[in-house]
């Protein structure tokens, strides 16, 4: 299938495939938009059912950083990379070192970092080939590192702000919290909550990290199938996407979604069923914005991780107008949140299109 053809294309500027004969590469990189600036987004390496399953992952995703990067009011344009690995789920250092040399003939239009599967050391080896890569080990007190803990600390925000507009609550002493997947996000937000004195549930694939998270943090343990029902004030999807389809929004009994997980709703129009059932949606990519808020800041050289904690600090305040209009005008917040994005990412002949 053409890429045009792709429903997930979006005018995307483009498309690039990279294959490496000799490591066996196979990369896709999406530049969505560099209207703000650089295309900025992660890579992401996973094992794809096929190519097109990748290029529908890699245009979604891009356009998300647009939106993401221009709601958070970054200079960086919106672009995303995928590397279609094996069921193993790894790159060896060959494949990406042939990535850092892909990512380099795009000459600083397209930077990459971490996402999902990628870790600091492997950003490291695909530095050795460009430099616009963001993700690496920080100087002393500057900005840099794995994204993952300011993700957490910008979801952990957003959570503040949504209880307190939905539930007119300033603290989250004894607030029950559902969260679902706690890998690097999710568990730093495990912590954060813990400490405000939240009382947590957890689910996770993978049985060690449940048990690790319910020692460190007293939480609980709930099934798979069962977490984004439970009964609580919040649940905070963090593993993956599309969780959120009319089937388990009819279910859902928490009053707030407020979680790092990239396209929570399965289609746009779930955003009005969560809205007419009364739960209060924080739009994943303004809520998920602190590890893009981390790389630009790294990227840009000699910024402080105090700036760091500050602009993701804001975060809060960015949802809290989401809020005050959806409730102003009457629409969702994942409307609201995306005719803002298309404004300020520069798409806003788009908003008709919608
Ligand atoms: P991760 O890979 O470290 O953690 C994901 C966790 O979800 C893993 O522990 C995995 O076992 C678990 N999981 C997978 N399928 C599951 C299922 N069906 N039910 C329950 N748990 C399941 O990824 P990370 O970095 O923590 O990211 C989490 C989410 O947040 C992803 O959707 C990612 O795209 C998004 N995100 C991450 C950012 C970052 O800075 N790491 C930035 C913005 C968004």
């Amino acid at each position: 299938m053409s890429v045009f053809d792709n429903a997930a294309f979006e005018q995307h500027e483009r498309v690039l495939h990279c294959s490496d004969p000799v490591s066996g590469l196979k990369a896709i990189v999406a530049i969505h938009s560099t209207f703000r600036g650089p295309a900025a987004g992660g890579c992401r390496l996973w094992h794809y059912p096929d190519a097109d399953a990748a290029v529908t992952d890699v245009l979604r995703l891009a356009r998300g950083m647009s939106y993401k990067n221009a709601m958070a009011d970054l200079p960086l344009g919106g672009g995303k990379a995928v590397i279609m690995s094996g069921p193993e789920r790894q790159a060896s250092d060959d494949q990406l070192r042939a990535f850092g040399r892909f990512v380099d003939t795009m000459g600083g239009q397209y930077i990459t970092a971490e996402d999902v599967g990628m870790t600091v050391a492997a950003m490291q080896t695909v530095a050795s080939e460009t430099a616009h890569v963001a993700g690496l080990p920080p100087e002393a007190g500057k900005a840099g590192g794995d994204p993952s803990p300011k993700t957490a600390d910008g979801v952990f925000h957003g959570i503040k702000a949504a209880v307190a507009y939905a539930l007119q609550r300033d603290s989250l002493e004894g607030l029950k919290v559902a969260v679902q997947g706690i890998g690097n996000v999710g568990a730093n937000l495990c912590r954060s909550l813990h400490a405000a004195g939240a009382e947590l549930l957890v689910a996770d694939i993978d049985a060690e990290r449940v048990e690790r998270v319910c020692d460190e943090f007293g939480a609980q343990p709930v099934s798979l199938d069962d977490v984004l029902l439970a009964d609580v004030d919040v649940i905070a999807p963090c593993a993956l996407g599309a969780v959120l389809d009319a089937k388990t929004i009819a279910r859902l009994r928490a009053r707030i979604v407020a979680g790092a997980a990239n396209n929570q709703l399965a289609s746009d129009s779930d955003g009005q069923l969560l809205f007419d059932a009364g739960i209060l949606y924080a739009p994943d990519y303004v809520i998920n914005a602190g590890g893009i808020i981390n790389v630009a800041c790294e990227h840009a050289g000699d910024v402080t991780d105090e700036t760091v904690n500050e602009r993701v600090a804001q975060i809060g305040q960015r949802l809290n107008a989401i809020f005050e209009q959806s409730e102003r005008l009457n629409l969702p917040t994942n409307q609201i949140a995306d005719d803002m994005a298309r404004r300020v990412s520069g798409r806003s002949a788009e908003v008709s299109a919608h």
